[in-house]
């Protein structure tokens, strides 16, 4: 059979933020569907890019103040490296910023333009007049015209409304914080509708789409009249300026599926390839795996795009849920929102590869990330169950080799090798779940098969056969030969679904090659047993997942995360407060507001402060409360303060109403308000600049 030419491509991740255990999703499903397709020998090959274009980019750069080309390389090698820790391999990793990208931008535009697609209109968008530069809707802030809540985004509100800008109450730039105005400019707009009869027949009949999303689009957009597409913004923007419509650039949305085509021509160049034996020949399949939330552009736009030009219409978008964990939304505050770094740091991504595959569908449903079951699932399945059944029989077969002829195993492996073309089947359809049962149910059988062996009984009798001077050499021989047959069988066996995960889990696949001398390369491979062959020694595949582990991965993601604010963020992890002073001091009894209005809190100027040398704590303060009025307080800070001339001019808190109170050295005339246990450690209270003394605190 000849080979299928496959192209596939992930979703191409935003260069503005950090790869996330959601994202993982995503690019740990094509990357077990590309290194299936290898396996099986096809010439499949997989492109992905950092999308590096719009308004967020710059606004992230110069928060660093760094050039916008600056920042996306640092986040593209992070990207990368991100990528390349969980064993994600593509062909080339690009980036929509590039030569390349521009050359098809430019070539598919021409192509547009003359198909009629496009128009000019003005439109009137939010300015803000502070940053020059026109809003995107997120870029905005204000007021729910539905429900009153504050802070809410230009285009929707927590409460479920979708509205536009111009009718949020009070809004405000999330850039100057200045109320932007209504400018007019004028826009480029691709014209959806012009092509809804194109898109109609291929959303309905392509079989390029999962049912669920036929549905989707049909009732969600071709329902209606196709938007036109705005496709241009004027400057400042951080893209690629449009050919012959000088001051405006294409909306990051236009060049970035294109990316996939920059990326693939990256490549092309490197290998001597020619960019339209891949995206002009009919023979080959483009497969695009994306997450639900960018199916619109997938499937409306981007089709469009590509009939226009003469390329190939994807022969497949495979679309994914969103990722869930423990049940809900990833969570900053609940350290759920966990960086790609930050589980690598405490767990192995290969257990990521293998969890996610197990719930992997094919469907559009979302996906959760139990935590419990997570770790239940890798110490059953793959340390309890896989990887056992190596570390069962490696031992003993590292002394006896593998045998010359396969042994009798009771049809095992042929019953084995037999369901191929089923776990085939499932891993192309993106059923790995349903793969990874089938697996699963070989791996049982020849850990039973296993069980009964008992090799270990055959080696005990083995070794005392050896020492046994009765024994004679060819009982021993005997012995040795049915344990080898033995491990020869479970070592089979074991290779198998080694071969059968190898897309999944590409570290294990490659440490199996390594103890059997025999590394895996081809699906085909579980039809033929490993036979003569010496076993090294056995290495440590991979451990039990620990829960301290988790824990300290929640931690982190807790901290790091804290600088971010998502809802009912627990900001005090950011700066890692001990929670030692309220231990220690735990919180007085309720009191009502009246309470609090009996004590008469004021600011004060420390005008003189000086030793009282009789006195081990105290230092002799007098307090200004502006004007005339001045307090002598004595106040027992002298081991924090041991300098009181450094005190005078400074403006602190003190309780003005306090009955004066004689004391040995004079009379006290208020106190003080300080933080601290004591000793060194006495804090006074200050006001922020722009108090005055003799306000009161309320
Ligand atoms: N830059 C666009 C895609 C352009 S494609 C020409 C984008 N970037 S993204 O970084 O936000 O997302 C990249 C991919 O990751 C998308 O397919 C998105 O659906 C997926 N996911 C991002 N968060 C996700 C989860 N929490 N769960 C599952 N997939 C998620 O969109
Ligand atoms: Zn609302």
């Amino acid at each position: 059979m000849s080979k299928r030419n496959i192209l596939v491509t992930s979703a191409l991740p935003y260069a503005n933020g950090d790869i996330h255990i959601g994202h993982l999703v995503e690019y740990i499903q094509t990357d077990v569907w590309v290194r299936f397709q290898k396996l099986r020998g096809e010439n499949c090959r997989y492109f992905c890019a950092d999308d590096t274009h719009g308004a967020a980019i710059t606004i992230s750069a110069n928060k660093q103040g760094v050039s916008e080309e600056e920042f996306i390389a640092k986040v593209n090698k992070t990207h990368r490296e991100d990528f390349a820790a969980f064993g994600i391999e593509f062909d080339n990793y690009g980036s929509t910023n590039s030569p390349q990208t521009r050359r098809f931008c430019n070539e598919f535009w021409n192509k547009i333009v003359e198909a009629g697609l496009v128009v000019e209109r003005e439109i009137e968008q939010f300015y803000d007049p502070v940053e020059k530069r026109f809003l995107a809707d997120r870029f905005i802030r204000g007021t729910c015209p539905k429900c009153g809540r504050k802070d809410q985004y230009g285009d929707s509100c927590e409460c479920g409304a979708v509205y536009s800008p111009k009718d949020l109450i009070d809004p405000k730039s999330v850039l100057s914080g200045a109320t932007p105005e209504l400018r007019k400019a004028k826009h480029l707009f691709i014209e959806v509708e012009k092509e809804r009869a194109f898109l109609d027949d291929w959303i309905s009949n392509s079989g390029a789409l999962q049912p669920e999303i036929v549905n989707y689009l049909k009732g969600q957009f071709l329902s209606d009249e196709l938007y036109p597409w705005d496709i241009s913004r004027p400057a400042p923007y951080f893209g690629f300026e449009i050919p012959n419509y000088p001051g405006n650039y294409w909306y990051v949305w236009y060049d970035a599926p294109i990316g996939y085509v920059g990326s693939c021509l990256e490549w092309c160049e490197k290998n001597g390839e020619k960019i339209e034996d891949w995206w002009a020949n009919p023979k080959t399949e483009i497969h695009h795996f994306i997450g639900k939330d960018i199916t619109y552009f997938h499937t409306l736009f981007w089709p469009t795009t590509l009939k226009n030009v003469g390329f190939n219409l994807p022969t497949k978008v495979h679309i994914h849920g969103f990722l869930t964990v423990d049940g809900e939304k990833m969570s900053k505050s609940k350290g759920t929102f966990v960086l790609a770094r930050s589980y690598q740091k405490y767990l192995d991504p290969e257990h990521l590869r293998y969890f996610f595959s197990s719930k992997t569908t094919g469907r559009v449903d979302d996906l959760d990330l139990n935590l419990e079951e997570f770790a239940n699932k890798i110490n059953a399945d793959l340390v309890g169950v896989v990887v056992n059944l190596a570390s069962r029989s490696a031992k003993f077969a590292h002394q006896t080799g593998l045998s010359a002829q396969y042994p009798d195993d009771g049809g095992l492996f042929a019953q084995a090798a037999e369901v191929s073309e089923e776990i085939a089947e499932a891993y192309e359809t993106c059923d790995y779940g349903r793969a990874i049962r089938t697996i699963l149910e070989c791996a049982y059988r020849a850990n039973q098969y296993v069980e009964n062996a008992a090799p270990w009984t055959l080696n005990k009798q083995y070794n005392q056969a050896l020492k046994d001077p009765n024994a004679t050499d060819s009982q021993r021989e005997e012995i040795k030969a049915k344990l080898q047959d033995v491990v020869t069988v479970s070592l089979n066996l074991f290779r198998q679904v080694a071969i059968y995960l190898a897309p999944i889990l590409p570290e294990i696949a490659k440490k199996t090659g390594e103890l059997l001398n025999a590394p895996i390369t081809s699906w085909d491979e579980v039809k033929t047993p490993l036979l003569g062959v010496e076993v090294n020694e056995y290495k440590h595949m991979t451990a039990r997942v620990s829960k301290e582990g988790i824990t300290a991965m929640l931690e982190e993601t807790k901290e790091i995360m804290g600088a971010v604010n998502d809802t009912n963020a627990a900001t005090a992890s950011k700066w890692n407060d001990s929670d030692q002073p309220l231990k220690d001091e735990p919180l007085a009894e309720t009191i009502t507001i009246d309470d609090f209005a009996k004590i008469d809190l004021r600011i004060g100027r420390i005008i003189e402060a000086e030793q009282v040398p009789e006195a081990r704590k105290l230092l002799k303060l007098r307090v200004s409360l502006g004007g005339e009025q001045t307090r002598q307080i004595f106040a027992g800070i002298k081991s924090a303060y041991p300098e009181p001339e450094k005190l005078v001019g400074k403006l602190i808190v003190f309780i003005a109403n306090l009955q004066p109170r004689q004391m040995k050295f004079g009379l006290s005339e208020g106190m003080v308000v300080a933080a601290g246990p004591g000793g060194k450690d006495v804090f006074l209270v200050s006001p922020d600049e722009g108090a005055m003394p003799g306000q009161r605190l309320h």
